[in-house]
């Protein structure tokens, strides 16, 4: 089989790339390893920034995102029972819109579906070929079948424990992590929200955050061990824990219920570089992870399709390689900025087993400095909303 994009990974960056390509009548062909089921079984991100929402416009995907996401002017922070907010359209005139992860990804399986994009699922032993020279392709196998697909270029977007990142070689990547002492549990429950805006919680007994899906949908973390095992936490013990960790009025509020979802989720800073060998080019969580704290995870990954898409785009129309010969540095300025965002705002609020008592003094400066000053404030919503493309 031949294509001009072989995709490997059918999550948000493969699905968003692909389509994108395909509006620019570029051909792509997207090897998955799981089901779709699986991948819309992940719960995972819920606030877009509004470059992603853009993409998923330019993209054809946006109706339900429009009809159905909520605009978020604004965040909460909360340390003990202090709280102050965080105004993103005060500040930047932007606000970000809460939507799953999982129906971004469903909405761009219609599309790629509508389209007769192909797909395949349940491919495995990916392997990549000939990346670094003029004719790459890519084997891999499906039910009991082996297969060869060829193409111009291959976009790795199969996430950090994909094949692409591991294809460079180690003379050339180099990769730059920080691995975090905690984990964060989440839970899904049809609950009312809380709170009509997400809030971010720095409390003695580690970090919550209070966020949402829709009226009836909530998504709640909680700061807690690398060794914990989500069948440690009941749903009581879970909802105790998070009352206790966001002011009091807040807890008095709080509407508890089964939780649909429970899933623990490590927190890592990590950056490889450069983000393209030869004609292999990296996109998403295959290339960078940040700590969650921010939800710049799924919002950084769609930046770098903006950058890749641009950059193949340019080549298939006008023969230019500019844009896919600066892929790797426009992408990576841009993904060290939300490194230091996320690895700031993590910072500022969890507990961290080996805090000492000047740097829990640090943490409540950082807070009480950003409630208090408007160019603060002004960094944080910009950082927040998203950085310009
Ligand atoms: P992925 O979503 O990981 O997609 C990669 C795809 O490639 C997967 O479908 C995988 O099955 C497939 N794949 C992997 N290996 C192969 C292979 N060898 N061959 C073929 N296919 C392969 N971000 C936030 O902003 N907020 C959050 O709350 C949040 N929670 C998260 C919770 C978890 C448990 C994880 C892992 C991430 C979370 N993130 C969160 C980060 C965010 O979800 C990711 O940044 C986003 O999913 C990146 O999209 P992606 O398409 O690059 O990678
Ligand atoms: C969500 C996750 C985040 O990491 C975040 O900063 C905000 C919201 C969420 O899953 O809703």
């Amino acid at each position: 089989m031949k294509t001009q994009v072989a995709i490997i990974g059918g999550g948000p960056s493969g699905l968003l790339l692909a389509q994108l390509l395909h509006r620019h009548n570029i051909e792509s062909v997207v090897l998955e390893r799981k089901t779709k089921d699986y991948v819309l079984s992940r719960i995972r991100a819920g606030v877009l920034e509004q470059g992603l929402v853009k993409l998923m416009e330019e993209a054809g995907c946006a109706d339900r995102l429009h009809a159905e996401g909520y605009e978020h002017d604004g965040t909460l922070l909360s340390y003990g029972d202090e709280m102050f907010r965080i105004d993103f359209t005060e500040h930047t005139g932007t606000p970000v819109i809460v939507y799953g992860q999982t129906e971004v990804t469903r909405d761009l399986y219609a599309a790629r579906e509508k389209a007769g994009g192909l797909i395949e699922f349940n491919v495995d032993d990916v392997v990549i070929h000939g990346a670094d020279s003029d004719a790459p392709y890519v084997t891999y196998r499906v039910d009991g079948e082996d297969r060869r697909l060829d193409c111009d270029f291959i976009a790795g977007c199969d996430g950090f424990h994909g094949v692409s990142r591991q294809t460079i070689p180690l003379d050339v990547r180099r990769e730059y992590e920080k691995v975090y002492p905690f984990g964060w549990l989440g839970i899904l429950s049809e609950t009312p929200p809380v709170n009509h805006e997400l809030i971010y919680a720095n409390s003695p007994r580690g970090f919550a955050l209070c966020s949402m899906r829709n009226e009836n949908l909530s998504r709640y973390y909680i700061q807690c061990s690398l060794s914990d095992k989500p069948e440690d936490w009941t749903d009581e013990a879970f909802w105790q824990e998070l009352k206790r960790r966001i002011p009091a009025d807040q807890a008095a509020r709080l509407v508890t219920g089964p939780s649909i979802e429970k899933s623990i989720a490590p927190l890592r800073s990590f950056v490889t570089e450069p983000m393209r060998w030869g004609r292999l080019f990296l996109c998403g969580d295959a290339a960078h992870i940040v700590p969650p704290t921010g939800a710049k995870g799924l919002n950084t990954a769609a930046s770098d399709v903006h950058y890749l898409y641009h950059g193949l785009t340019d080549y298939y129309a006008r023969g230019s390689t500019e844009g896919i010969d600066r892929y790797s540095e426009k992408a990576l300025a841009r993904v060290w900025k939300a490194e230091r965002f996320s690895w700031w705002f993590s910072s500022m609020m969890h507990r961290y087993p080996d805090q000492s008592e000047f740097d829990l003094k640090m943490q409540v400066a950082d807070l009480e400095f950003l409630r208090s000053n408007k160019a603060a404030q002004k960094a944080m919503a910009e950082n927040y909303v998203g950085l310009p493309y």
